[in-house]
């Protein structure tokens, strides 16, 4: 868990300041990922306003466009390619600077394909090197051709970056980095290094000024949150042990005693590691939400082996019950993959049988898709599209079958609801999320935003509730 100095780094952002100093130029960033891609979008747009740039939504006003990609599924790269065809007219009709960073970069075979297709952008940089993104555009600036910063070893944790949040409410808050699983379908682990966790400290001390600063709500993010610490622990890495902060539960629980902070939740936990410590902070801290999200991937102990998932279903199935009797009332969402590679009909029915028993609150369903460099895409016996097709509208129409009866349970009972702010779709409502991230619309001040407020839901409708405040 060394720090790395940045001191070059901020030095860099002052420098590009000065350049463009009276310029009154503007950036876009794309976010293509999951919520650890949006962090580090934070990160990058911190960085880029420190360095005298102003958001932008308009692609064509933009003088720095900054992709921030994904590579978890196939569809993440085709949106990459199609965007980058389209920004190719603003670089040669007044020379946009064009970055490309994130886990896709961190894929020679993607590169490749870049310089081959796409020569026109400036610059491309990994998940390692997000934080060198200004000594890479003061080169740019100062006429250097084209810059390749990726690193292949894991990077190291670094702290003391500008960020600019997306919200004034809820924040991100990245505990860890990496991922040590391996599962078999996922390019995770190659894109993005292996685990290592933040200090305790920088941790606590950001959530502190992140409820000074009136924020309410934090979402822990990691790869595998509920490994917090482990590698470090067992390989014996000096910890600066902080308001007796060791492991995952008791980080939860020193988050918990921050006042200002009304919410905790977290993603993504592994089922293999949660053990009994974890269930009780979470049964024990009365700001972390009782909404767990707990990736299935799949209900079939035989495919869960290939899948390398270390847990049955009949494991998986226990742990739900245990967190059930634990936690009073507990609700789950997951993640599952159909069409992995030997899927057979009784497999998928394993996934359906599963999602009948947990009867989940939410679940993210995912076709399987080929990952150059994973066990997966060796497997000879992938599934034909048009199977995977059927199984994935058999199991959404089961899971919006179970959403719209949880959804008339909620009609008529009381739920506290932290408000965000006004519905994006209709500027005379609020809205907000219940403990179990259902969104809830309803009539209200403006100054119930940022507020926990008590609503009677009234009614329902497939994708949010309505409310009124009781
Ligand atoms: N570390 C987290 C999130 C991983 S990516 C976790 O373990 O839960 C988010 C989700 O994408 C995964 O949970 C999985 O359901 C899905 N996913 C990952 N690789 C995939 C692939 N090759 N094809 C389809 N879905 C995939
Ligand atoms: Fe991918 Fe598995 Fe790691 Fe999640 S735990 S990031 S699914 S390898
Ligand atoms: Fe995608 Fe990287 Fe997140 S591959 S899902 S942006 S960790």
């Amino acid at each position: 868990m060394t720090k790395l100095e940045i001191k070059q780094e901020l030095e860099d952002i002052q420098k590009v300041a000065k350049i463009n100093e009276g310029k009154n130029l503007k950036y876009s960033i794309l976010t293509m990922g999951c919520q650890q891609n949006e962090n580090d979008s934070e990160k990058l747009s911190g960085i880029i306003e420190n360095m005298g740039y102003t958001k932008t939504e308009n692609l064509s006003e933009s003088d720095l466009i900054i992709f921030n990609t994904c590579c978890v599924r196939e569809n993440a790269e085709d949106r990459l390619f199609g965007k980058l065809g389209e920004v190719k007219k603003y670089k040669e009709e007044k020379g946009t600077i064009i970055a490309i960073g994130g886990c896709m970069m961190q894929e020679k075979h993607i590169v490749e394909k870049l310089k081959e297709s796409y020569p026109f952008f400036d610059i491309v940089f990994g998940t390692h090197t997000l934080h060198k993104f200004p000594t890479d555009l003061l080169k740019v600036l100062n006429n250097t051709k084209r810059i390749e910063d990726i690193l292949d070893i894991d990077g190291e944790i670094i702290e003391g970056l500008p960020i600019k949040r997306n919200d004034t409410i809820k924040a991100s808050v990245t505990i860890m980095n990496g991922c040590n699983n391996f599962c078999s379908y996922c390019i995770v682990p190659y894109v993005r290094g292996r685990e290592r966790s933040r200090q305790p400290k920088d941790i606590l001390e950001e959530i502190k000024g992140l409820a000074k600063e009136g924020y309410k709500e934090i979402t822990l993010l990691g790869q595998n949150v509920n490994s917090y610490l482990r590698v470090e622990r067992e390989k014996n890495i000096p910890l600066e042990e902080y308001e007796g902060v060791n492991s995952f539960s008791t980080l939860l629980r020193a988050i918990n005693k921050i006042e200002g902070i009304e919410r905790i939740r977290f993603i993504s936990p592994h089922p293999k590691d949660f053990t009994n410590d974890v269930i009780e902070a979470i049964r024990d801290c009365n700001k972390v939400c009782k909404l767990i999200h707990l990736p299935l991937q799949s209900g079939s102990s035989n495919i869960l082996k290939v899948m390398n998932r270390k847990y049955t279903k009949e494991q998986y199935l226990s742990l739900v019950e245990k967190m059930k009797a634990t936690i009073p009332n507990v609700t789950f969402s997951t993640d599952i993959i159909v069409g992995f590679p030997g899927e057979t009909e009784e497999d998928f029915a394993e996934t359906l049988d599963v999602v009948r028993k947990v009867n989940f609150e939410q679940v993210y369903m995912f076709i399987y898709s080929r990952r150059v460099g994973t066990p997966g895409d060796k497997m000879e016996n992938q599934i034909p599209e048009e199977v995977k097709h059927k199984r994935f509208n058999e199991l959404k129409e089961l899971v919006e079958g179970q959403i719209s009866v949880r959804n008339k349970q909620y009609v008529g009972s009381n739920q506290f609801v932290l408000i965000e702010g006004k519905s994006k779709t209709n500027s005379q409502m609020l809205t907000g999320r219940t403990d179990s991230n259902k969104v809830v619309v309803l009539e209200g001040p403006e100054d119930l935003i940022g507020k926990m407020v008590n609503l009677r839901i009234i009614s329902e409708h497939m994708w949010y509730l309505k409310g009124k405040v009781v």
